[in-house]
């Protein structure tokens, strides 16, 4: 974790600026005390809406642990800060008044709800009207280290990037994930079920991932690195078509973006919309989710960049997509019969799998068949947890695939989307490229 330094504060961001802000920052600062003596081991940062000027701020811990649990937070006074908020705001005056607007630290309480099978709480501070692409730093009351975010930009004139996986687990492998998924400095990180492998059962394991993820998930420069998460049926206890009670771990952490389904939408500016799905595990696939991903889909069928995350796999790399016995269905099966035809007809680009422990890259599909106007969905989730991958001789939906413990750093570059899977290493395993949607056109190449 890299704590604010009030030196490095004074002297790397105020170079340069005028006099009379500067006296007033030291001033402010000085009203600060600085005692990080509270750090909860389980602090991360989510989102429960638009990302361009939201922040949620969440951990795990008990009702009275430390005097003050407030968050404090402000716009951090770095150089890029501030000339980028003053040359927005176009005047010198108008720069003055942001200088003092930013040593203002506002502050928000966060709402404690019960954390199951324990007396522990979640503490939940939802930051709202926050300034788009800006650095943010926070404290937990008086008592904290100062932390650091930043909100995504309002527009995506720079490369989006960002890190995926699944299938974490708590592991040694999940760790060294986790570290090298922090070393990309992605903006976010998405998880696309089997968080902890709790089981809806272990407190143990649902702290453990939370206290990983808190210490490890921290950029180069300080920043923590928001999780967005999906469900997978090692959140719930009986893994399939159980009710939310049955996840309660995961809906403790994550019922701001998933109020009462285990699907959702979170919106980023008009520039990326992630959809996040539920394959099977407190909501039926079929049915109501399969109504509501159409008009979801429908209603963002002219954006730029709509990328669907779920956790079983449509095109399955380790089990198998067909049932020898009819009273079972394939890996897969729903999916392809509810949700592939509303991503082929609304033109998804991407799908992104986990749930079968490999490294995927499919052909574009359509229908199941090689298309080059179709389809990519990138898998199988081994962030901590590995399975021997199929490989494309035997399953011809597949391009390519791999026994390795992988993430995929996705990078949006105008039109343009580049998705690398990472070993745990870093090496670059396989680089594929989606671009924008034209007129009915998916084109996908390596
Ligand atoms: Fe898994
Ligand atoms: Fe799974």
């Amino acid at each position: 974790m890299s704590f604010f330094s009030r030196r490095l504060f004074l002297g790397a961001s105020l170079a340069g600026m005028a006099a009379t802000p500067l006296a007033l920052a030291q001033e402010k600062l000085r009203a600060l005390p600085e005692d990080p003596a509270f750090h909860p081991d389980t602090l991360f940062l989510t989102w429960l809406r638009d990302p361009t000027t939201t922040m949620t701020v969440q951990w795990v811990g008990t009702q009275g642990e430390t005097s003050d649990n407030r968050i404090f937070y402000r716009p951090a006074m770095s150089v890029f800060n501030v000339a980028g908020i003053a040359s927005s705001a176009g005047t010198a005056a108008a720069m003055s008044n942001t200088l003092g607007a930013l040593n203002d630290w506002q502050a928000q309480k966060p709402v404690a709800k019960p954390y199951p099978m324990t007396d522990f709480k979640v503490f939940r501070t939802e930051l709202t009207r926050l300034l788009p692409g800006t650095t943010y730093e926070f404290r937990i009351g008086r008592h904290s280290p100062a932390y650091r975010f930043r909100t995504m930009p309002a527009k995506s004139t720079d490369v989006i990037s960002f890190i995926s996986g699944g299938d974490c687990g708590v592991n040694a492998q999940a760790i060294a994930n986790n570290i090298q998924a922090a070393r990309q400095c992605p903006q976010f990180t998405v998880i696309g079920g089997d968080l902890g492998y709790d089981n809806g059962k272990s407190v143990e394991v649902s702290m453990a991932f939370l206290r990983n993820y808190s210490r490890h998930m921290v950029t180069h420069d300080g920043n923590l690195i928001p999780m967005i998460p999906c469900i997978g049926n090692h959140e719930v206890d009986g893994g399939y078509n159980k009710p939310r009670s049955k996840a309660p771990f995961f809906y403790a952490l994550f019922d701001g973006l998933f109020p009462e389904t285990g699907y959702n939408t979170l919106d980023f500016g008009d520039y990326l919309s992630l959809v996040l799905l539920d394959t099977g595990h407190t909501s039926k696939i079929g049915e109501e989710q399969t109504d509501w991903l159409e008009k979801t889909l429908k209603a963002r069928k002219d954006h730029p960049n709509v990328m669907v995350v779920n956790h079983v796999p449509a095109y399955p790399s380790f089990r198998s997509s067909t049932s020898s016995t009819p009273d079972k269905k394939g890996t897969g099966e729903d999916n392809r019969k509810y949700w592939v035809p509303l991503f082929e007809k609304y033109r998804v680009p991407v799908v992104l799998e986990h749930h079968d422990h490999t490294f995927k890259r499919t052909k574009p599909l359509i229908d199941s068949r090689a298309d080059d106007n179709g389809v990519l969905y990138l898998g199988d989730g081994s962030w901590g947890r590995l399975r021997a991958a199929k490989s494309p001789e035997k399953l011809s939906y597949l391009a390519t695939s791999g026994t390795e413990y992988h993430l995929s750093l996705h990078r949006i570059q105008g039109e343009e989307r580049f998705h690398m899977a990472l070993d745990s290493s870093g090496k670059v395993m396989d680089v594929s490229r989606t671009a924008q949607r034209k007129a009915g056109i998916v084109r996908v190449g390596e």
